[in-house]
């Protein structure tokens, strides 16, 4: 795996990459890599003849600066994990390499977005998110970024980025990977204490409750049950919500749209989130 620091030094050689008509997958993460992570780096190797990986804890995402401190670091393990799953290329970038002093701060217009669930607990996130993947895009040119549907909304954010700025990338989202109980796959998990790990399930029993109760019970009813569970393993909620696929309110939507079940929630500070798609879109 060829590490670059520098973005000229990545930008020209995937531009030379991109003359020969490589095809090029690229996997944009903060590090402390887990399956879910060499998941997409796996799906992007299945398509395309190269794949990059980024690194870079982007400190513009973080609205609250207590999480970007405790924001694990394993950069050396993140690496073997890469090697072994074959990516091709990573960019491990310093923060001036991303905001050099002549990067210019834009506003995203991303509408109702930024306004609902993780919008609404995270304030800025967004921007942030948006700020530093285009930055990556601009300096790694390629055909594919993949991301995980475990960030729902910042999938959808992204989606919506890219088309105000009119990009030519072609977005694949992949399943959440989950560990065998269930919990979504997460660089936060490893914040957890034992007894918090263990109680941490019943977000995915939470979600999974919903799936099996949303053809028979009211949504008010399935919202407050789940939210009951995921209280009484000591989590504070942000929220429990259901929305169709395009994160509208049940209410404003029509039954083609399908219906996800949303979560977020914390405990001794470590917040969690976690989607499922309960009943399919119709295409
Ligand atoms: O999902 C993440 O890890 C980050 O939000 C991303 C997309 C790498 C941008 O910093």
């Amino acid at each position: 795996m060829i590490i670059f620091k520098k973005a000229a030094d990545i930008h020209n050689y995937l531009l030379i990459k991109m003359e020969e008509n490589q095809s090029i997958g690229f996997v944009p993460t903060m590090g402390a890599l887990h399956e879910g992570h060499i998941s997409l780096i796996i799906k992007s190797k299945a398509a395309n003849s190269l794949t990059v990986c980024s690194i870079f804890v982007n400190p513009t995402q973080f609205n609250n600066p207590l999480d970007f401190e405790k924001y694990p670091i394993t950069i050396e393990s993140d690496i073997s994990m890469l090697e072994e799953a074959g990516c091709d290329v990573l960019f491990l970038p310093s923060t001036t390499e991303i905001y050099p002093e002549e990067f210019v701060k834009i506003n995203y217009e991303l509408g109702y977005l930024e306004s609902i669930l993780e919008g609404k607990y995270r304030p800025g996130h967004f921007q942030g998110v948006c700020m530093v993947v285009e930055r990556l895009l601009r300096i790694i040119p390629c055909n594919t970024l993949y991301l995980g549907q475990k960030d729902y909304q910042q999938c959808m954010v992204i989606e919506k980025m890219i088309s105000l700025r009119n990009m030519d990338v072609h977005l694949v989202i992949a399943p959440t990977v989950r560990e065998s109980d269930g919990l979504a796959m997460s660089s936060r998990n490893r914040r957890l204490s034992k007894d918090e790990r263990q109680n941490a399930t019943v977000i995915f029993s939470a979600l999974m409750y919903m799936k099996s109760n949303i053809a028979n019970l009211s949504n008010e009813n399935i919202i407050y049950e789940a939210k009951k569970m995921i209280s009484e393993k000591g989590f504070d909620i942000d929220y429990v919500e259901l929305t169709d696929c395009h994160l509208n309110p049940l209410e404003n939507t029509t039954s083609r749209n399908g219906i996800v079940a949303l979560i977020a929630a914390s405990v001794n500070k470590i917040r969690l989130i976690d989607n499922m798609t309960l009943i399919n879109p119709i295409k």
